[in-house]
């Protein structure tokens, strides 16, 4: 699927989130977890303790620029931010995500340190080296070129910077022909890495796979009747198609976390 159709499905489900306390609640519950702070709630399955874990992995120090790939609504970066005191460029194909990720920082007192821009993986227009550590949480499996995206974060990184993220390793089988998640079907990201430049510290697959995937989405479907209510129709719908398909055809071998050094 091309990057604008995946960005547009986004900007349609962005701009009916705030709408929905029963996607929020269901969220909170299932995905991120009860102790994760809401004011920096998301749509991916980062839970607090894994969300620290991804903190420490970037070694970073106050001042230093953090760079979140994918960063939707930016609850996560902008944590990790907060507590290192580091300056955020968050990057997303979706506009609306950019836009409310910043007016969330505002929000927070963050928006001196952080800005958004939208972007892809594989260009993100920042300039080359300026960039201490990059993080990704549950996006980088949308990526229609992971080399390239890749390549792209070791471009902005500077020589030492961590490149530290969570992601799906698809299942060549069952992931072949589904929309949104395209042609490049990719079961380990650490070829691409090590061909763009890193060298892989952690390689692991997530605690609980796959739940709290297939509780999550399994109680998004069973709200339809609420979403619809609370979001309207057309974002429901995209919402709900990629959790049915991915409930039905089960396309992802496994949810891993990963982390780098650019040499
Ligand atoms: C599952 S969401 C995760 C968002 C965020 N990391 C979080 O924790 O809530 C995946 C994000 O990837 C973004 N995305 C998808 N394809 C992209 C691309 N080619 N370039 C940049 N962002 C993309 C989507 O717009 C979406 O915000």
């Amino acid at each position: 699927m091309e990057p604008d159709l995946i960005a547009g499905g986004y900007d349609a489900v962005y701009a009916a989130v705030p709408n929905s306390p029963t996607l929020r609640r269901i969220w909170h519950e299932s995905a991120e977890g009860v102790d994760f702070p809401e004011e920096f709630g998301h749509i991916s399955f980062t839970t607090l303790l894994e969300l620290k874990r991804m903190a420490g992995e970037l070694h970073l120090k106050a001042g230093d620029t953090l760079v979140d790939l994918g960063c939707g609504m930016a609850g996560p970066a902008l944590w990790v931010a907060r507590e290192i005191k580091a300056h955020l460029i968050g990057v997303d194909a979706s506009r609306v995500a950019t836009e409310q990720a910043a007016a969330r920082a505002k929000e927070l007192g963050l928006g001196e340190q952080a800005r958004f821009v939208v972007g892809s993986y594989a260009d993100t227009g920042i300039e080359a080296g300026t960039v201490d550590g990059a993080m990704s949480e549950d996006a980088l499996q949308y990526a229609p070129d992971k080399e390239a995206a890749m390549a792209e974060v070791a471009r902005i990184l500077r020589p030492g910077g961590r490149f530290v993220f969570t992601a799906y390793e698809l299942d060549p089988e069952r992931a072949a022909g589904l929309p949104i998640l395209g042609d490049n079907i990719v079961d380990d990201f650490r070829p691409a890495l090590a061909e763009a430049g890193f060298t892989v510290t952690a390689y692991e697959e997530a605690p609980g796979w796959p739940e709290p995937m297939t509780a999550t989405y399994s109680a998004v479907v069973g709200a339809k009747e609420a979403l619809m209510q609370e979001m309207g129709e057309a974002a429901t719908n995209v919402l709900l198609l990629e959790m049915a398909l991915t409930l039905e055809h089960k396309p992802y071998q496994r949810r891993i976390l990963a982390a780098a050094t650019r040499e």
